[in-house]
């Protein structure tokens, strides 16, 4: 991650300010003055330092990842009393979560009380990767991953495209990932909606280098150092 931003992570100043403290020679690496702003830190390994004082990141904010069931919701609060993800994650932070799933679908949230964060990481211009697993009624051609890998047409315009992958065939059901960058509603099942295939079940099992595995429906935990770190360094 850039040294200024890691310094604003830190809450030492706003980017632009924090890079006048780097050309002014106020922050150290390892134990070494820098003065170029294209130090990269580790987040990891290395001892940042501001006149001499040493940082880290805030840990007031907490960041957690949960197994979402299908049959809830990621709003806080619904009109038709219908479950939420906050009736399982009950914190006393705010949270936010990072990337919807919507009603049916299952799997991987990140929740966290980091706004700015959740924000930003949500935005389709930040082409952070989700990867799915849709099992679909029946068998799906060759033909048929082509059209998905190219980008479905839906009402004369073409969704972006997806990695696809058909991944085993169980009982005539095929199990494929599916993975996307963008988080245009409902993407996933539109995709095969568009190419007349009904989805079973959706499961949301990557964001980033997040990854669900180890979690059992309903369970949510904090994450580990090191998917705190790619989430943060994305
Ligand atoms: N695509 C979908 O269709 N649903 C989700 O919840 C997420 C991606």
């Amino acid at each position: 991650m850039r040294i200024n931003k890691y310094l604003a992570l830190c809450g030492v100043a706003s980017r632009r300010k924090s890079e006048e403290y780097v050309l002014n020679g106020k922050v150290s690496v390892n134990g070494k003055i820098i003065n170029s702003l294209a130090t990269d830190i580790n987040l990891k390994n290395d001892k940042v330092e501001l006149e001499g004082k040493q940082l880290s990141l805030p840990s007031n904010y907490v960041y957690y990842k949960l197994n979402k069931p299908k049959g809830y919701l990621c709003t806080a609060k619904d009109d038709r009393a219908r479950k939420t993800i906050y009736d399982i994650v009950k914190t006393n932070e705010r949270l936010f979560s990072i990337g919807r799933l919507d009603y049916d679908t299952e799997g991987l949230i990140i929740l966290t009380n980091d706004g700015d964060l959740a924000h930003k990481i949500s935005h389709p211009s930040h082409e952070i990767e989700k990867e799915y697993i849709a099992k679909i009624e029946g068998n799906l051609l060759e033909s048929e991953l082509a059209v998905l890998r190219a980008g479905v047409v839906e009402n004369g315009v073409r969704m972006p495209k997806a990695r696809v992958e058909l991944i085993d065939t169980v009982n005539g059901d095929a199990r494929i990932s599916v993975i996307i960058h963008e988080g245009q509603n409902r993407q996933v099942r539109r995709m095969f909606e568009a190419i007349g295939k009904t989805i079973k079940m959706l499961k949301r099992v990557r964001i980033g280098q997040i990854k669900l595995s180890g979690l059992k429906r309903g369970e949510f935990k904090k994450l580990n150092d090191y998917e705190l770190y790619s989430l943060l360094g994305e």
